[in-house]
């Protein structure tokens, strides 16, 4: 089922979560060949734009099969984000500007007051907003967490204040702050911002398959995002819209086409970032791609053991063919 965030047709409701050194072109490429409906690049910091650090500004590259796709940007100040905004709507290809409020890491959390610091300063999470909407013409969303830790839950008050400022949908990780990754994502928070406000709310957290996304989709939320449930299982986003939009469940990869995937994955890493970083990366894709199947631990320590990428094929044509 389609929908649209500000003029933006999302043509289905399962959207590729950002992750910070996994969203990279290769794996959102590989994503929405799957189906993803909508792709989250990974963050990239306001003030690498500003000092148009190369690397970052290279994250900044949307591949014309990628749409509809959002860039996000992290920071603490108005004034920067709005830059690197303005930025993002006039320099880059991206459909949508995602505005992070919910980065846990000590770097971005605690040290810089981005992220989900932000989250404990409503005042300022509806000036960044507004801030940043009347700067751009692209559709701006914004994604938080409940709260930054259970005794200050203040999703529901960040989401109206968001909406109020013009953001055209929230992205909402049913988890705190202090939460980081542990535990079960709470999805009655989630239910509580989808009642509270009017703009498409996606619900996140813990969706790995057609039960978990059940569940999410009972907050009454309009899509749902997937980080972990994708990584080495690309294929969740055919799955989710076979089963939810066709009624049809699909049979799991068999091992050729999770063979397939992994070297088309490798083909379109070496492009973007040559064989040194390619085959650095590919390594933990691997690990995930095989993960729970027979052995898999002693194929992981093999391919990790490796640096030359066509021996590391060969392991793994070995083990899947
Ligand atoms: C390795 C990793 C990197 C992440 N990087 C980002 C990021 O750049 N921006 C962001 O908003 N969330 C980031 N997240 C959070 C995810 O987008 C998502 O909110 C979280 O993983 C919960 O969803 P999941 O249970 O489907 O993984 C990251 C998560 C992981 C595991």
């Amino acid at each position: 089922m389609n929908f649209k965030i500000g003029d933006v047709l999302i043509p289905n409701q399962f959207v590729l979560a950002p992750m910070a050194g996994i969203c990279n072109e290769a794996f959102r490429l590989i994503c929405k060949e799957q189906g993803a409906g909508l792709l989250m690049a990974e963050m990239v910091s306001d003030k690498a734009i500003a000092y148009k650090n190369q690397k970052t500004l290279k994250m900044t590259k949307v591949n014309e099969h990628e749409h509809p796709i959002s860039m996000q940007i992290f920071g603490a100040s108005v004034d920067s984000l709005v830059l690197a905004a303005k930025f993002v709507d006039t320099c880059t290809d991206a459909d949508i500007i995602d505005i992070n409020m919910g980065c846990p890491v000590n770097k971005v959390a605690k040290k810089s007051g981005a992220g989900a610091s932000l989250l404990k300063d409503p005042e300022l999470v509806y000036e960044i907003t507004k801030a940043v909407v009347n700067s751009v013409s692209k559709p701006v969303t914004v994604k938080i967490r409940a709260g930054w830790d259970k005794s200050s839950i203040n999703a529901v008050t960040n989401a109206k204040l968001i909406e109020k400022a013009g953001a055209k949908a929230i992205t909402i990780h049913g988890r705190t702050r202090a939460d980081f990754y542990s535990g079960k994502a709470d999805y009655n928070i989630i239910k509580e911002v989808v009642e509270a406000v009017n703009i498409p709310v996606v619900g996140n957290g813990d969706v790995i398959d057609i039960h978990s996304a059940k569940e999410m989709f009972k907050t009454g939320c309009k899509a749902i995002a997937i980080g972990r449930g994708a990584l080495g299982n690309p294929f969740i986003f055919r799955e989710l819209n076979s089963y939810f939009n066709d009624g049809i469940i699909l049979d799991k990869p068999d091992n050729k086409e999770i063979y397939d995937t992994i070297m088309h994955q490798y083909d379109l890493l070496l492009k973007l970032k040559g064989e040194r970083l390619a085959n650095l990366e590919m390594r933990s894709h691997i690990a995930w791609y095989i993960k729970g199947k027979p052995n898999s631990s002693k194929i992981k320590e093999e391919v990790f053991r490796q640096n030359d990428f066509n021996k590391v094929k060969e392991i793994i044509a070995n083990y899947l063919l």
